[in-house]
């Protein structure tokens, strides 16, 4: 992709954006401004990957796209339901898909290349990646971390403000603030199993879901920054001191550890090692 064609994307994009706020609205603002600083990050993220992955710039600016555009379907989604739940709304990336269509974002695309955005914004969050070719494969890997990177970093911070003072926190919270544990979500965590959001019924639940998200990062960069940047443990201090809750905790710390040490450090790979 061309430089000028993401520019022209972005120019869209911001105009988007900006159209769903509502003056007054604070419960929406605080929520669209969550998700447009999530993109402006993962935008960054994903030039930091493709550097350390040393792709050529073409390549770069279509990943970088795709970050633009993967949670496009997230500004109507909050202002028609006014949840970021899919569960009681609607899949947020069918919803980019059709946005895109409906404003024909992409069509003077070749078509390898709509075809890449296309699956790696459909896919970006689902909880595994469907057999698709390698080429786009590797797009929506990319995508996939990213996105995961930074919703670590939000949690790192929205925990903490949650934490420290639940009346003054202003984004919704999705699951009751228990420090129960599902018995699904604690086996899917000890034996490295991706878990279904709809099986989350607390936020310790959903804490250690998302702490287990490192089984399913693709390139050791990722699970790095996670790590040396102190995401893991800034999600894991606001876990129960509970004997599970400890118990999955060391099991992802020691995952993780175990994984970047026996690689070489000077080589992004992936988990598959290519
Ligand atoms: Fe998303």
């Amino acid at each position: 992709m061309q430089r000028e064609q993401f520019e022209r994307l972005k120019r869209w994009f911001d105009d988007y954006v900006s159209g769903h706020y509502v003056p007054g609205d604070e419960f929406l603002n605080n929520n669209l401004r969550l998700k447009e600083c999530h993109t402006r990050r993962v935008r960054g993220e994903m030039r930091s990957l493709s550097a350390a992955l040393s792709m050529n710039g073409q390549d770069a600016v279509l990943a970088e796209a795709i970050a633009l555009l993967h949670d496009v379907g997230r500004f109507a989604q909050f202002k028609t339901y006014r949840t970021y739940k899919d569960s009681r709304s609607e899949n947020h990336s069918v919803l980019g898909l059709r946005i895109m269509d409906e404003h024909r974002l992409i069509d003077d695309l070749p078509t390898e290349e709509q075809v890449i955005i296309r699956q790696a914004v459909e896919f970006h969050g689902a909880k595994e990646l469907p057999t698709m070719d390698e080429r786009a494969g590797h797009f929506a890997k990319m995508i996939r971390d990213v996105d995961k990177l930074d919703i670590y970093c939000l949690c790192v911070d929205n925990y903490r403000l949650y934490h420290e003072n639940r009346d003054a926190f202003v984004l919704e919270v999705e699951f009751p603030d228990s420090a129960d544990i599902s018995p699904y979500i604690l086996e899917a965590v000890l034996s490295n199993r991706l878990i279904d959001y709809g099986h989350i019924r607390t936020l310790t639940d959903a804490k250690l879901m998302q702490l287990g998200w490192v089984f399913d990062v693709y390139f050791d960069w990722t699970l790095r920054q996670m790590r040396d940047r102190g995401y893991i443990k800034g999600i894991a201090r606001w876990l129960p001191d509970s004997e599970p809750a400890q118990r999955a905790l060391g099991h992802v710390q020691r995952y993780v550890d175990e994984r970047l040490d026996n690689h070489d450090h000077s080589t992004p790979r992936n988990r598959s090692g290519n």
